[in-house]
């Protein structure tokens, strides 16, 4: 019984940190905790417009599934993450920015899954 307690105690507590405890550990070390930027990382304000149509969209998805690689150094893929998973933490970097543009959902992620890009490959339209 004790541990059906725990079990639930710790599931909750899971769900409460939900997306911000997400982004604090996989994104927050290099782009911060509002996306401000971690010298040497870069700040993501410049990817608000972007959220707005469809190729800058299909950019932000293509970024957290497969990394980029450019002048500002190099981010992985996180492609082990859940496509509801990458979605939320689309739509959290979205509401931290102010950006106007539809939810993602996770059949935005899930279609361009299976690609295999480098993050050199991945250019901003
Ligand atoms: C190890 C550090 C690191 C982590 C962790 C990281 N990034 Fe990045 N990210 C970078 C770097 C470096 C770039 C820029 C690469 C370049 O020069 O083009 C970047 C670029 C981006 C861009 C494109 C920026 C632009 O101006 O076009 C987005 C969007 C982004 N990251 C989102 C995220 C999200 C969301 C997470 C968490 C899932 C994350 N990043 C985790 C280092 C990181």
């Amino acid at each position: 019984m004790k541990r059906a307690f725990l079990l639930l105690f710790l599931a909750l507590s899971a769900l409460a940190q939900g997306v911000e405890g997400l982004w604090a550990r996989a994104c927050a070390q290099c782009h911060g905790e509002k996306a401000q930027g971690v010298r040497p990382y870069p700040g993501l304000q410049g990817v608000a417009p972007l959220f707005a149509t469809p190729e800058g969209r299909r950019y932000l998805v293509l970024v957290v599934l497969y990394g980029k690689k450019g002048e500002a150094g190099l981010m992985p893929g996180f492609a082990q993450l859940k496509d509801e998973e990458l979605a939320a933490l689309l739509n959290h970097l979205m509401a931290l920015l102010k950006a106007k543009g539809e939810a993602f959902k996770p059949e935005d992620v899930k279609k361009e899954r299976g690609q295999n890009l480098a993050p050199d490959r991945i250019q901003r339209p």
